[in-house]
């Protein structure tokens, strides 16, 4: 009996002082070190020379092999070990005691189909290419962190993984990254974004739900082609396309529950040379989009019924492809909520309270949802915003700017994020 009460009391000693542990186990003094020394000069210089490098060189998805080049070169001459390839050019870096828990800080490598039109001393060097969605400095930023992590590695509770993936922009990277098997058993991993609608020195997120599922859409109409003064004797894939786009805006407008968020946009259509004549095909394609896994797969299924019917209304035929072989449909982002508290109370204690905001949820969409399925994941957004060098387009946009001096952040954040996950889980599972 005596036993079975020391044995309850112990219990509940230990299950606080774990719980404690996990509230608080994060020195304030580290953390502000931390920043310290991502603001050293020097530090600061070799992150951004870094990020400047993998700029004037984008890459598009699952061809980043210059840019794994370099991410491997300044793991080799910081002595950080990893495994390449992954998925192709990715790369997975280990730092810490190799044992539990692992914890993941992952960053994408890939650039945009899009011109550069900022003028500036590092702008693109290759035509239609360009980092429009910061992940130039993803990189980069995750390599300040391995360095800050490295430089701690005999203290750190656990493992940290660095993950390097390819191909976020469409592509689904993360979905081979994770078929690869490079990312089994790892406790939690974390993802950063840089954002141009936050002030430089704000960081943001949200519990739960954060960013939409998407599927993309490809669609060719077939009619007969023939002469525009005889419409009579064709059949016109041109008004068939037409009522069609028309159609898809009732997926939304009539058919989702105005509480629930959705999209469906055609964003290009193809079709026609001339102003005489009916052409055999006309081409569309767009995006779908969805908080909902079931909002998601209905979309989906009326995307097709729709066009299939509107297309038949016109006796024309309709193919829809939803490209699956290539570009798997991205499930919704969500925000493991024990995970996110994590975070936020690593950057009010990082940047202050009043510089950790609550981020809006938006319909855009990211790769790093597959992570989300699979093991607690939460994923923040760095603010770049910083009117007196324009830094505020949007992402992808042909102007967008970074303002580098939100870099110093990124990188303490990171690494502090990961450290104290490791501190707080190594005492909660003693
Ligand atoms: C905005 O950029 C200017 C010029 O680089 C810099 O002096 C200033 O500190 C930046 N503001 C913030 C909030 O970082």
């Amino acid at each position: 009996m005596a036993v079975l009460i020391v044995y309850f009391l112990l219990s509940t000693v230990l299950y606080q002082s774990s719980l404690w542990a996990l509230e608080t186990h994060l020195e304030p003094a580290m953390a502000s070190e931390l920043l310290e020394s991502a603001r050293e000069p020097e530090f600061f210089e070799w992150v951004r020379r870094v990020r400047r490098q993998i700029h004037q060189y984008p890459e598009l998805g699952f061809e980043e092999e210059r840019t794994s080049q370099l991410i491997r070169d300044e793991l080799d001459s910081l002595g950080i070990q990893y495994k390449w390839p992954v998925a192709k050019t990715g790369v997975v870096a280990s730092i810490g005691n190799g044992e539990r828990p692992f914890f993941a800080l992952r960053a994408d490598m890939d650039a945009l189909p899009l011109q550069e039109l900022v003028d500036w001393e590092y702008r693109s060097k290759v035509d239609g290419k360009m980092h429009a969605c910061g992940h130039d400095s993803h990189v980069a930023m995750l390599l300040g962190a391995a360095k800050l992590l490295h430089s701690r590695k005999d203290t750190l509770k656990g493992t940290v993984k660095l993950v390097f993936q390819p191909g976020e922009e469409g592509y689904a990277g993360a979905y081979h990254m994770l078929q690869d098997g490079a990312l089994d058993n790892i406790d939690g991993i974390f993802g950063l974004h840089v954002i141009p609608s936050v002030p430089t020195g704000v960081i943001a997120s949200r519990p739960g739900p954060m960013l939409a599922g998407a599927g993309v859409f490809w669609v060719t109409i077939q009619g007969k082609g023939g002469h525009a003064a005889t419409p009579h004797k064709s059949r016109d894939p041109i008004l068939a396309a037409s009522l069609t786009v028309v159609a898809l805006q009732q997926i939304i407008s009539r058919e989702t529950d105005p509480l629930e968020a959705g999209v469906v946009t055609v964003g290009f259509i193809k079709g026609g040379q001339a102003a005489n004549v009916i052409p055999e095909t006309v081409k569309f394609g767009g995006t779908y989009r969805s908080l909902t896994s079931h909002g998601l797969s209905y979309i989906k299924n009326r995307i097709k019924e729709v066009i299939e019917m509107q297309a038949a209304v016109h006796q024309c035929d309709a193919v829809v492809d939803f490209n699956e072989e290539t570009a798997v449909s991205y499930p919704v982002t969500e925000n493991d909520e024990a995970l996110y508290e994590h975070g936020k109370k690593v950057g009010e204690i990082l940047l202050g309270e009043s510089n950790m905001e609550l981020y809006p949820v938006t319909m855009g969409a990211e790769d790093f949802s597959f992570y989300s399925q699979r093991m607690p994941a939460a994923m923040f957004v760095l603010g770049t915003k910083n009117e007196s060098i324009s830094s505020d387009q949007p992402l992808h946009s042909p102007y967008f700017i970074i303002d580098e001096e939100a870099f110093p952040i990124g990188v303490a954040f990171h690494a502090t994020v990961a450290i104290s996950y490791l501190e707080s889980h190594a005492v909660a599972t003693h």
